[in-house]
């Protein structure tokens, strides 16, 4: 299961799925919305859907008429599934039960499930519990011992629905980092994210396997360049002041496009690096320039906020370090905007477009 959550990590909803549609090894793609599931329908996806986040009633015509596949996580949803059964006109609604192994997010306790799989039973054929998943907290952290304990905890669960005959067809644990790291608990269907996008789940504890690398680069371009004196200070707050003569290029991109308005962050210009001095503004940015040499940088040239530019590479590891995030953040934070185009690798953006 390919999981294109939160606009596919920020990558694109609809040109990740499509891409994602026609491999065979994706069975299925998991979103965290009802919304995002009917774009992805909308958009001619016609691969299995589970919506990872909880659905509100109102949608389980719908989802069930676009075949789409429901988490139900608490006991209201029961009674809400058990209302929808009862319809003259219900069509068969997938849904798979989620149980909380210790992450204490979504999910029913492990002691409930038995008894919510016999009581779902009986909305047949309106409801049909496909599925049984949990999620892990820790699967990427130095100490396998929590993750173990949750998959322990899974596992002895699905046993004994095993044992009573209620076992569902596909009981899920696995993400990328237990993907990696835990081959037993593969089970029926890992659920994979950020290994899809080149994207290590911990840099230091849980890095992905050579040869993958991010699937994104982003790049903008210069726009205006000025020449400062040692002590001038700029953008809002005037918080920083050049420590020397320093050129400084203005970026069109800000804290709107996803970059953090103060937290260290870097671009590369001609292959080279060039630090982001002061505020970020809503949708503009300064980066140093002095180090990079003659000739200046221009208006009009390259900067790559992400990717590789001129034989260096700046990828999230590097920039969820500098941010003291994780490198699913930096990603995900880019939004979905008219001001940022995204093209797949290989095809071009619109001709005429471009960062401006
Ligand atoms: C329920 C669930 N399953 C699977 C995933 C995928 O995790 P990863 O991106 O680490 O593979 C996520 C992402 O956070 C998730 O919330």
């Amino acid at each position: 299961m390919a999981v294109v959550k939160a606009n596919a990590y920020g990558h694109g909803l609809e040109a990740t799925a499509g891409t994602l549609e026609p491999l065979d090894e994706v069975d299925a793609l998991a979103v965290s919305a009802f919304r995002e599931a009917t774009v992805l329908r909308d958009h001619g996806v016609r691969k299995a859907i589970l919506i990872l986040g909880p659905t509100v009633s109102n949608h389980y015509a719908r989802a069930a008429a676009e075949g789409l596949s429901l988490t139900i996580h608490q006991p209201r949803q029961i009674d809400e599934l058990a209302g929808y059964a009862h319809k003259a006109s219900a069509e068969a609604l997938s849904v798979h039960l989620k149980v909380d192994t210790g992450l204490h997010r979504l999910g029913f306790a492990p002691s409930e499930i038995p008894g919510l799989v016999e009581d779902l039973a009986n909305l047949q054929p309106s409801v049909k519990v496909s599925g049984l998943y949990s999620h892990f907290h820790s699967a990427d952290a130095a100490d396998l011992a929590s993750a173990k304990a949750q998959l322990d905890r899974f596992r002895s669960l699905v046993a004994d629905l095993e044992r009573r005959n209620l076992r569902p067809a596909l009981c899920h644990i696995a993400n990328t980092a237990a993907t990696l790291r835990m081959p037993n608990a593969h089970m029926d269907m890992v659920r994979v994210g950020g290994a899809l996008y080149g994207l290590n789940p911990s840099h230091k504890h849980c890095p992905l396997p050579e040869p993958i690398l991010p699937a994104l680069s982003w790049h903008t371009e210069v726009v205006q360049v000025h020449e400062v004196p040692t002590g001038a200070a700029l953008g809002y707050g005037h918080c920083w002041q050049a420590p020397r003569p320093s050129r400084i290029a203005v970026l069109p991109v800000g804290y709107a496009d996803g970059l953090p308005r103060n937290e260290p962050r870097e671009v590369l210009i001609r292959g080279q690096t060039a630090p982001l001095v002061g505020t970020r503004s809503m949708n503009m940015a300064f980066a140093d320039t002095t180090a990079i040499g003659n000739p200046p940088v221009q208006p009009g040239e390259r900067a790559t906020l992400m990717g590789t530019e001129g034989g260096n590479t700046l990828y999230c590891d590097r920039i969820a370090d500098l941010e003291g995030t994780i490198e699913y953040e930096v990603t995900a934070r880019i939004p979905a905007s008219h001001r940022i185009l995204r093209a797949c690798a290989g095809e071009s953006l619109p001709s005429g477009s471009g960062p401006l």
